[in-house]
């Protein structure tokens, strides 16, 4: 019968090292997914928040309010009767961009005390309209779009409603306007 060879013990130990060192290279391995997995969620949270709280702020966003403009020095220096235009920068924003625009108002008085003031933006799509000295109406010249001047009603075209009419206040002879927009194309007045 030949010698049956036995399992030399020492030739085992390299074999359990080696497993040893790649289980330990294994859970190091792991280890590190691990953290870079907390580390992953940790900047996604934190670079999250701020995106997050940047596109919905807008949405939750309140319409802007009413600002007052002064928009004569001197009501004794306005013509009666014939309406004017003043125009005026305002910060506006619009989703999350700030920037300057360029607005207006018509002020209007028959005595040169009660005075009537109109957002310059026409009401149908936004043109700016102009005072027509020949048929002493406001005209729009985007669509044709007309307007009495000592109302704001419609006389013509599409404009869906009035001019918007803003409130007046004489502070020591100024005559200042509080500005805003409104929604175009709808026949309410309501919020831009
Ligand atoms: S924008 Fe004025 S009539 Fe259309």
């Amino acid at each position: 019968m030949g010698d049956q060879l036995e399992p030399d013990p020492t030739s085992a130990v390299p074999g359990a090292l080696a497993m040893l060192a790649a289980n330990g290279q294994g859970s190091r391995r792991r280890f590190l997914r691990w953290i870079s997995g907390i580390g992953a969620t940790i900047s996604g949270v934190l670079v999250g928040i701020p995106v997050l709280r940047s596109f919905a702020s807008p949405a939750l966003a309140k319409p802007q309010p009413a600002s007052w403009i002064k928009v004569a020095e001197d009501i004794a220096l306005l013509d009666i009767g014939v309406p004017i235009r003043v125009d005026f920068l305002t910060d506006q924003r619009d989703a999350w961009v700030e920037s300057r625009t360029q607005n207006a108002v018509w002020l209007y008085t028959e005595d040169g005390a009660k005075f009537k003031a109109y957002n310059g933006h026409c009401t149908h799509l936004g043109c700016s309209y102009y005072y027509d000295k020949d048929l002493k109406t406001f005209a729009c010249p985007c669509h044709r779009g007309q307007f009495d001047v000592k109302t704001g009603a419609v006389l013509a075209g599409p404009p869906p409603r009035p001019l918007d009419e803003l409130p007046v206040e004489i502070r020591d002879s100024s005559v200042f306007v509080s500005y805003r927009d409104f929604r175009l194309g709808v026949s309410e007045k309501l919020g831009a």
